[in-house]
């Protein structure tokens, strides 16, 4: 029998170091669960106050936003109000330039009556500053157009052959003056192709200008025209003072003027490029333009046929 009573007290015994090791157990569980929840409280907590800053972030941005729309808009009619200053300045110009241009042509005539040396000589000075002035307007007009988008291209199907003849031989003249050997190699297979005859015109005329002014006397100005894989290829090369390769890439900025060319103390604006790339994209073309420093420059503008 005791025995049998000392068996019951070693199960009871055993039991209960069992029942308090499951309840340690339960209350370290509750004791992590509960650090658990309080590490999950203040993570939700930091959570609450990161997406309080960044609302406030983001309604600072979205104010910020609205400011640089504004400001840009302003800045674009800004823009605007300077290209129709420019625009209506430069009209305004053109009429009486034009006058002046006719008065100093009329006294070349001789018609009003023969002019002494010193007279013609001065009178001639005259007519060529106005001559410069006109450009000069007339290109400020194209640029301030080119601005406002009302640089209207038309382009019409014809022969681009007997306009690069003309303009050519417009300015043959400037070369010869010069003393620059001025050639023309026009392919005849050219086809008709489509376009706007006086701001293509203007084009060539920008580019053969520039080939004869910066080249020195002496030297030689082509102009090569030939179908080639992809489209009417222009060339117009010469042996001149050339551009330096850091600044090629600026060539068709607005305003901008190589070392070299002010160097060579020449006159220019620095606009013309500038119209030439906008006239030749808008014929859906393009224009490259590579120069070796001190030996000479190519330009080169390709034109589809379609
Ligand atoms: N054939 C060339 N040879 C050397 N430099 C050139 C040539 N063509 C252009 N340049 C350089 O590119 C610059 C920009 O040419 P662009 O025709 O735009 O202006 P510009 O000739 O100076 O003045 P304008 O507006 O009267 O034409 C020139 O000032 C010159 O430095
Ligand atoms: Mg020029």
């Amino acid at each position: 029998m005791p025995d049998e009573i000392s068996g019951i007290n070693l199960e009871k015994g055993s039991l209960l170091t069992r029942v308090r090791k499951v309840l340690e157990e339960r209350e370290k569980k509750i004791h992590e669960l509960n650090k658990a929840k309080t590490e999950l409280e203040e993570a939700n907590k930091r959570l609450a106050a990161l997406l309080n800053e960044n609302y406030e972030v983001g309604k600072i941005l979205v104010r910020r936003d609205m400011e640089l729309s504004e400001a840009n808009r302003h800045l674009i009619a800004l823009d605007e109000s300077k290209s129709e200053f420019v625009s209506v300045a430069a009209h305004q110009l053109r009429t009486p330039l034009t006058g002046v241009k006719w008065a100093f042509n009329e006294l070349l005539d001789k018609e009003l009556g023969k002019l002494n040396s010193g007279q013609q000589a001065v009178t001639e000075d005259g007519l060529k500053s106005s001559i410069r002035i006109i450009d000069l307007v007339n290109e400020l007009l194209n640029v301030a157009r080119i601005e406002e988008g009302k640089y209207g291209i038309n382009p019409k199907k014809q022969s681009f052959i007997n306009l690069l003849k003309s303009v050519a031989e417009r300015m043959k003249q400037g070369a010869d003056n010069k003393g620059i050997i001025f050639a023309v190699d026009i392919s005849p297979d050219i086809p008709l192709i489509k376009i706007d005859e006086e701001k293509m015109g203007i084009a060539l005329e920008n580019l053969i200008d520039n080939a004869i002014k910066y080249t020195l006397p002496g030297g030689k100005v082509t102009v090569e025209a030939f179908l080639g894989e992809d489209g009417v290829k222009i060339e117009i090369s010469d042996t001149g003072i050339g551009i330096p390769e850091e600044q090629i890439e600026r060539l068709f900025s607005k305003f901008f003027r190589g070392d070299n060319a002010l160097r060579l103390q020449t006159s220019g604006t620095g606009l013309g490029l500038y119209v030439v790339k906008n006239i030749i994209e808008g014929h859906d073309g393009t224009i490259d333009i590579e120069s070796i420093d001190g030996k000479g420059t190519v330009a080169t503008i390709t034109l589809p046929c379609a």
